[in-house]
């Protein structure tokens, strides 16, 4: 395995333990794929059995201590976006991925990279894929530079708990809710944004886009704003 990235569900210490537990599987296959002193230190762990492993905190806390340096290398860099923006449970996982691009894009090419989400619901999906570099404009360095994630986090808007308490209160209100248009004022979004301008007594959501002098697309025409 090269770099594993994990969906940050509410702490990274979920994650910490989860990646602890991948390498106490990993020394249970193969006890050489594991450093020496972590051997040492897991073969006190080997004869449990599988819920008993489960179970034991003693082995939580000395699998998390040995696996420290290989998460340090290869989960730590891809915390780097879902530290900074909090909980977006199904996107969490790409922005994982999105730190790595961000981070490692100078050495990710030819790379295995791990993808593991686990959610409500007890399911978890775990895939890989390696990163291959495409033809400009797909290449791994252009994508990262047109993420442009630090410019993005640099951006952001800084508000009192107040108002994004108000802010919540009014989504809650207009959650599942029609007949309604949107305040006007789209000083907040960045040049080119799609935004909802409406849902009218049927349900319809219409969108404009910010920085266009087209009137509001309606979300019953048009592929890009179909259904959102
Ligand atoms: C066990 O891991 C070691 C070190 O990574 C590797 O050289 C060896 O081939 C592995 N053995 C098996 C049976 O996979
Ligand atoms: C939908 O879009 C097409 C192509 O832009 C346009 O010709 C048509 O009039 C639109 N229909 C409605 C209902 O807006």
């Amino acid at each position: 395995m090269q770099i594993i990235l994990y969906f940050i569900l509410l702490t990274t210490s979920f994650v910490q333990k989860s990646f602890a537990r991948l390498y106490f599987n990993d020394f249970l296959r193969n006890s050489s794929s594991v450093a020496k002193e972590a051997r040492e230190t897991l073969e006190l762990f080997s004869s449990l059995s599988g819920d008993e492993s489960y179970q034991n905190r003693d082995l939580e806390k000395a699998s998390q201590k040995v696996a420290k340096n290989l998460y340090d290398e290869k989960v730590q860099p891809t915390t780097l976006v879902p530290k900074q923006v909090g909980n977006m449970y199904t996107a969490s996982l790409y922005a994982a991925f999105v730190s790595v691009l961000h981070n490692k894009h100078s050495t990710l090419v030819g790379q295995r990279i791990v993808m593991f989400s686990y959610g409500s619901g007890l399911s978890s999906t775990m895939f890989s894929f390696k990163i291959q570099d495409g033809r400009h404009p797909f290449t791994v360095s252009n994508i990262a530079s047109v993420m442009n994630v630090d410019g993005k986090l640099d951006s952001r808007h800084v508000f009192p708990p107040e108002k994004f308490v108000e802010t919540m209160k009014l989504m809650e209100h207009r959650y599942g809710a029609k007949d309604f248009v949107t305040r006007k004022d789209t000083s907040l979004l960045s040049p080119g944004a799609f935004y909802l301008t409406h849902v009218d007594s049927m349900y319809r959501r219409f969108y404009a886009k910010k920085g266009s002098a087209s009137k509001s697309i309606s979300a019953t025409n048009g592929t890009m704003v179909n259904g959102h």
